[in-house]
């Protein structure tokens, strides 16, 4: 008996770490706990999003507005999630979405993230505003990568980051175009938390108030981003808000690879960004972080692939919190979603081992409401699992 307890001690404390973090269950509990483990500031930062923050809550209700029909008697016993993204094969439907300043949630950062996209047998987008160099994030890992980009004022800062995302191997070029200008963060300005961020007698008393978090990122911590460095970083930093359509020409003709356009809400443009070279849209509101107000994601999913189904992929990407979540873009015809706070509050509670608990949580989920939902595999899904669409046809 006292050898057992001992024995039992002992693995207890041999775990290695993140082990615990089998106790979170869901997006919500790690998101709940992430809050409580990242300074105020920080977690607001990854958390928040513009003004009344309308779009970023659409984008979550909304999604969790439709209804699927699920269809019983059919064999679930072996569930498929894998699928293809521009070609490539995937163990899972999902994609590290581009996150920048990201070692401000955890001092990892996107070492950490893309390390559990890669453990999760999917690709992680790096952005131009990542914490680390794209250098760093690829000696990090030898996943599948794709790279974000901003294009800055100075054309040649573009330029040559195009450069390091190939050489750094990454397979496509994310190109983002919903962001002319910062939008308004209300709980930035209310912290006091600006871009690049600044250490502040506020930002110390803050961190005193998280000693582990605090701990870490004054010992290995990254303020601002990586891949822009150099005498002019704050005027190279500022995106340029004159970019236009002819900008997106420009970009298709210094990449040679496969070119996604993220950013899209209007059929009409995301028809343009195809009819320019893109390969694929990502239907996005970047999370609700620009225009306050803007259209929810799901809600203007179907009118993006209306337009463009037939010749490019189309990316679903904003509020997914929940396997059932992915369910339902893919239903209505999504070739994969984008995760982002998610894998951040993943990422603030157990660094990488956070971040993959995070997808692990995402893919179950999936599995779960693909067996329940009746439809055994990932390939199979359409419209007529969703009530709304079901009645559109029907009526
Ligand atoms: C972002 N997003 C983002 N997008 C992008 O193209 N480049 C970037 O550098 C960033 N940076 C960034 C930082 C943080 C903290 C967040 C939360 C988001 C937007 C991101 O790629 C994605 O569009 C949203 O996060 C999707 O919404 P959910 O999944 O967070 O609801």
């Amino acid at each position: 008996m006292r050898g057992q307890l001992r024995a039992d001690a002992q693995r207890l404390l041999r775990r290695p770490a993140g082990d615990g973090l089998a106790r979170f269950g869901s997006i919500a509990e790690l998101r709940e706990r992430a809050r409580r483990r990242v300074p105020r500031p920080m977690f607001d930062f990854a958390d928040g999003a513009a003004q009344d923050e309308l779009t970023a809550r659409a984008n979550v209700e909304d999604l969790a507005a439709l209804r699927i029909l699920p269809r019983p008697l059919v064999d679930v016993g072996e569930i498929d999630v894998s699928t293809t993204v521009l070609g490539r094969p995937i163990a899972m439907p999902m994609l590290g979405a581009p996150t920048g300043l990201t070692a401000l949630t955890h001092h990892q950062g996107e070492l950490a993230v893309a390390r559990a996209c890669a453990r999760a047998g999917t690709i992680y987008i790096a952005s131009t505003m990542a914490s680390y160099t794209i250098e760093e994030i690829r000696a990090a890992t030898d996943g599948p990568l794709w790279f974000q980009l901003y294009v800055m004022r100075d054309r040649g800062i573009a330029r040559d980051l195009m450069r390091r995302a190939r050489e750094a191997r990454c397979e496509a070029l994310v190109l983002t175009v919903d962001t002319p200008r910062l939008g308004s963060r209300e709980r930035d300005r209310r912290n006091g938390f600006t871009i690049p961020p600044r250490i502040t007698a506020r930002a110390v008393v803050e961190g005193l108030r998280r000693p582990t978090w605090a701990r870490a990122f004054v010992r290995e911590g990254r303020l601002g981003p990586a891949n822009l460095t150099g005498g002019l970083a704050e005027f190279a930093m500022e995106i340029d808000p004159s970019l236009s359509w002819r900008d997106l020409e420009w970009v298709r003709g210094e990449w040679d690879g496969p070119l996604v356009v993220k950013g899209v809400l209007h059929p009409d443009d995301a028809r343009r960004a195809v009819e320019l070279g893109a390969q694929a849209i990502v239907v996005s509101n970047h999370g609700g972080r620009q225009l306050d107000g803007a259209a929810s994601t799901i809600s203007a999913l179907p009118g993006v692939l209306d337009a463009v189904a037939d010749d490019a992929e189309v990316h679903f990407d904003g509020g997914v919190r929940r396997g059932a979540d992915v369910l339902k873009a893919l239903a209505l015809g999504a070739r994969v979603c984008l995760i982002g706070r998610a894998l951040l509050y993943g990422l603030a509670v157990g660094g990488e081992a956070g971040a993959a608990r995070a997808l692990e949580i995402l893919r179950g989920e999936l599995e779960l409401a693909l067996a329940l939902a009746g439809c055994p595999a990932v390939g199979r899904l359409d419209s007529s699992w969703l009530l709304d669409r079901h009645q559109e046809r029907a009526g």
